[in-house]
């Protein structure tokens, strides 16, 4: 793609007008043998995947909805890794084209001013011998205006114009996007997850923090020491136990 300065990421864009999903378009495409970097980027979803197979809303020609294929030597348990360079790329992204300071929340929000403004949905194919590929799904609320919005979301959320105050361009941001993740994968490939796990834990509030985890039908109280290689959250109890939270719902601690 003309003018992306990336090494891999974009090398093959595949645009759509419409789709279902970004990500299910990029299954087809990591099927079918699409290299490395690919983008899949799309003005509107009919049936944006969200998280827990909840729907994605995606209004046209608004927010950003886009898919990246990767196609890492690294074998499946480490692919959530990925899911912390989507989140510091889009981070450092927002950061970029907003001027305000987006934090991340465990496992794979992106926040400003306390409140989504991005989700990650990333997936993977693998086979008995490693990874095929990961897609990293990507949405963005950048222009959403306040009554685009679903009204029956479950947390707070907000879009990158509502907090800056003005719209942003969506290939400006696109662009910008690509270029984080492109220099990140470099990283990641060259150095593993520990630099983009570091950064991480520098986004994310609840690090040096005693937060309340409901996990598993019961609830760890604990200090946030930050995360592991896996993905983990680390949290270390009164009792000096650490607890690595794989999965959970984690909320800070009053007082
Ligand atoms: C979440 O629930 O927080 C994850 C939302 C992920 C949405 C993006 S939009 C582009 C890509 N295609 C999809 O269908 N979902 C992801």
């Amino acid at each position: 793609q003309a003018g992306l300065e990336t090494q891999r990421i974009g090398r093959e864009v595949v645009y759509f007008e419409e789709t279902d999903s970004t990500n299910l378009r990029a299954h087809e495409l990591g099927a079918g043998g699409y290299p490395d970097g690919t983008v899949i980027i799309a003005d509107r979803q009919s049936a944006g995947k969200g998280r827990l197979g909840r729907r994605w809303a995606s209004p046209e020609g608004v927010n950003l909805y886009t898919s990246v294929l990767l196609r890492p030597d690294i074998l499946p348990f480490m692919a959530p890794q990925l899911t912390f360079l989507s989140a510091v790329a889009v981070a450092r992204a927002i950061g970029e084209a907003s001027g305000l300071q987006p934090r991340v929340k465990w496992p794979n929000d992106v926040l400003l001013s306390g409140k989504k403004v991005a989700g990650l949905l990333n997936e993977m194919h693998a086979e008995t011998e490693g990874i095929h590929y990961v897609i990293l799904g990507i949405g963005v609320n950048l222009n959403m205006r306040p009554e685009q919005f679903p009204g029956d979301l479950r947390y707070p959320a907000t879009s990158v114009a509502i907090e800056k105050g003005s719209t942003v361009s969506r290939t400006g941001f696109a662009r910008c996007l690509y270029r984080e993740i492109d220099r990140l994968y470099e990283r990641y490939l060259a150095e593993g997850v520990a630099p983009i796990i570091r950064e991480w834990e520098g986004l994310c509030d609840l690090v040096g923090r005693q937060v309340e985890v409901d996990c598993q039908q019961r609830i760890i109280r604990g200090l946030v020491t930050g995360l592991d290689e896996d993905g983990a959250l680390l949290v270390r109890t009164a009792e000096g136990t650490e607890e690595r939270i794989l999965a959970g719902d984690v909320r800070p601690m009053k007082g």
